[in-house]
């Protein structure tokens, strides 16, 4: 190899080079694994040894200055590129532009805004409450004692070793921390995860949606808590449905109830309701006094209400969604429904 007039020509095809590509192939041809600095570099050994140092150094030094040429025409490409993208070369207005994805709203996550615009227009606040929970407010506080037998129903995650932690089983532990942050009365609702330790089916799943509600204030009865039941059930059906008590046992309200809606789906039997023309909506009663004595609250003074409506139930029922593990699935084919 004749070192200066290899650079030489190695000089003008790169110089020549209109892309990356053409670039790229001037590059292999000269310093690739079976290039023209290679094979000079491997024919050295043939030589006579007195040429060996002088070949060796010259095609060395050809191997440097091609790769610094090649090396400098990549950026002058670069350059050029950049240039003509911000000059607006090749940008047609006339394209139609991108379709923009915007999705949407979880159904579980609609049906939570719904119900919270209708609890805040009836003067209700919207408290939050952690996940992972003390046994005294998911327990020990809502009148649920360490031996008690409901706590067996509740299918506990535990956190800890002791027991002292938990992954709340339902959200009424928020219950307990409104009455100690707020002054009676007051209204709340607590929409939130809960999680028990479930067997996976159509209806049941280890985690799930539910949303607390409690009014305290002075003789609070039954028929406050029919009246806030009948309002919610018309902002979720948008009409007014009868509803009934069947007694329910609950270790943190007396009484405590069942309340059954008439089927918003039908007049004489459907499969929603099971042919009954009545569905379960929720569990609720009016607070026993231990919890509102637990949260620091008078119950000589004051009594109050509280309700839990099963938020995955209601959004199943709402839009007709017959396996509650399709809320958490994440397909999309599913979730593009909403
Ligand atoms: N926390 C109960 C559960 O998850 C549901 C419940 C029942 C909540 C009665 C209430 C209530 O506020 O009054 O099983």
């Amino acid at each position: 190899m004749n070192p200066e007039a290899t650079l030489e020509e190695a000089r003008d095809q790169i110089d020549s080079c209109a892309d990356h590509a053409a670039l790229k192939e001037v590059e292999r041809h000269y310093l690739g694994r079976k290039g023209v600095v290679a094979a000079a570099l491997a024919g050295i050994g043939a030589l006579p040894p007195e040429q060996r140092k002088q070949a060796g150094q010259g095609a060395n030094r050809v191997k440097q200055a091609i790769q610094e040429l090649v090396d400098a025409r990549a950026e002058v490409l670069d350059a050029a590129a950049l240039e003509s993208e911000r000059s607006g070369a090749g940008f047609d207005p006339s394209l139609p532009p991108a379709r923009l994805e915007t999705g949407s709203l979880h159904p579980i996550t609609q049906v939570t805004r719904e119900l919270e615009d209708l609890f805040l227009s009836m003067g209700y606040a919207v408290l939050d409450g952690p996940e992972v929970e003390l046994d005294h407010y998911n327990f020990e506080a809502l009148n649920i004692p360490k031996d008690h037998p409901a706590r067996d129903s509740h299918d506990t995650f535990f956190c800890d070793d002791d027991g002292g932690l938990v992954m709340r089983t339902h959200t009424s532990p928020v219950q307990v921390r409104a009455m100690e942050q707020l002054e009676p009365p007051f209204r709340v609702i607590a929409p939130g995860r809960c999680f028990r330790q479930e067997t996976t089916d159509a209806s049941h799943d280890h985690t799930f949606y539910q949303m607390e509600g409690m009014v305290v204030g002075r003789d609070i009865s039954v028929g406050h808590l029919i009246g806030a039941m009948r309002t919610l059930l018309r902002g979720i059906f948008e009409r007014d449905l009868d509803v009934r008590l069947r007694p329910g046992y609950f270790p943190f309200v007396e009484p405590g109830f069942e309340l059954d809606a008439r089927c918003p789906f039908c007049e004489d039997g459907c499969s929603v309701c099971k042919r009954t023309t009545w569905i379960e909506l929720l569990p609720c009663g009016l607070v026993h006094p231990n919890v509102l004595s637990a949260g620091g609250i008078d119950p000589e003074k004051w009594s109050g209400f509280a309700f839990g409506l099963g938020l995955s139930r209601l959004a199943m029922l709402r839009y007709g969604i017959d396996d509650v593990r399709h809320l958490f699935g994440g397909d999309l084919r599913f979730l593009e429904q909403f």
